[in-house]
């Protein structure tokens, strides 16, 4: 409506007096909403002074990096490039289980090619002096205040500060918004609904996702089971109810089945669907049986390599969201 688009507006005119005329700004693209909202905010304030990121770790959803590609730059115009680093993460993934271990690694690896990347936009433009991040209300709250037991359960966050070579500024024009803000302004700035309305998506990705080892073969496979039971969350409505939902391979666990008149021995993927405001706390979804019905007979006839699909049915405590 008006209102958000005057909001919109000024959050522009806001922005491109902080950058200056003459400042180029970086920035990673995920495909989330926060980075999203970010990345078309600076676009319309800055143009092609704006320099946006996606790296493909190998450890992305199907077709993320094409369909992000789509959206940004081909439909919003941003200046996006796309990394493919999906054997450089994979290499050195290899033989490690520990999900602490795969954080680490993955969000390092991270820091290292963006760092690449950004010289490589400071040197073709002379200079580079902002960093934008999509920086959340909340999450300024929770750097600031979060330091209970669960602090330490996990390494949530994917930015871990800035390269200290870099000298460049922080600009986070998003840091006084909560998400629902957010996907106002979103929609106010012309990014579609589906972009707006999409669950969150860790930075390690489906490497969290795979317990145990890492490899391209099971990526393939999980990316597989898991575009086909988020086009089943889409199909039956239920998309939006849930906070987030994806599915977990766990192909340390084989599973006896027949398929014909054979036997197959193959691996379990589990389903997780939870309902949730601040991610703290979660329910799993009471998905109808329906539907689970159909995301379990379509992943176990399309998907090669699994046959057996179960449903977590655990809440947030004692469980965790991620199963890893
Ligand atoms: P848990 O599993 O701790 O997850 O209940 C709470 C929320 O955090 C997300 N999550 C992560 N996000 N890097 C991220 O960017 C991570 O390493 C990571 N681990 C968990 C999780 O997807 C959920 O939204």
């Amino acid at each position: 409506d008006w209102v958000m688009t005057d909001y919109a507006n000024e959050f522009i005119e806001s922005v491109r007096k902080q950058v200056g005329e003459h400042g180029h700004v970086i920035g990673a693209v995920s495909g989330g909403v926060d980075s999203t909202v970010a990345a078309v905010l600076m676009n319309k304030a800055i143009g092609h002074r704006f320099h946006a990121v996606m790296v493909d770790n190998g450890c992305l959803r199907k077709d993320e990096a094409k369909n992000v590609l789509k959206r940004l730059r081909e439909d919003c115009g941003v200046d996006l490039r796309c990394i493919d680093a999906a054997d450089r993460f994979m290499g050195l993934l290899e033989g490690v289980t520990d999900p602490e271990r795969k954080r680490k690694i993955i969000g390092g690896t991270f820091i290292d090619i963006f760092q690449e990347e950004a010289e490589k936009i400071e040197k073709e433009f002379g200079h580079c002096d902002w960093l934008l991040q999509g920086t959340l209300y909340p999450d300024v709250i929770e750097s600031i205040s979060y330091k209970g037991p669960s602090a330490t359960i996990k390494t949530h966050h994917n930015v871990g500060g800035l390269p200290a070579t870099m000298k460049l500024k922080l600009i986070e024009p998003l840091r006084e918004l909560f998400k629902d803000e957010v996907r106002a302004l979103g929609i106010a700035l012309g990014i579609d609904e589906v972009s707006v309305w999409r669950h969150p998506f860790p930075g390690p990705g489906l490497a969290i996702r795979i317990l145990g080892e890492v490899n391209k073969k099971h990526a393939e496979i999980l990316r597989h089971a898991d575009a086909i039971m988020i086009e089943e969350l889409y199909k039956s409505g239920h998309y939006r109810a849930i906070g987030q939902a994806f599915v977990v391979l766990m192909p340390t666990v084989k599973s006896v089945g027949v398929m014909g008149d054979g036997r197959t021995y193959e691996n379990v993927c589990a389903i997780r669907c939870v309902e949730t405001t601040d991610y703290m706390t979660a329910d799993f979804y009471h998905l109808p049986y329906e539907v689970m019905s159909n995301m379990s007979s379509r992943i176990i006839n399309e998907v090669r390599g699994i046959n057996r699909v179960c449903y977590d049915i655990s809440s947030k405590p004692p469980a965790t969201i991620e199963w890893e």
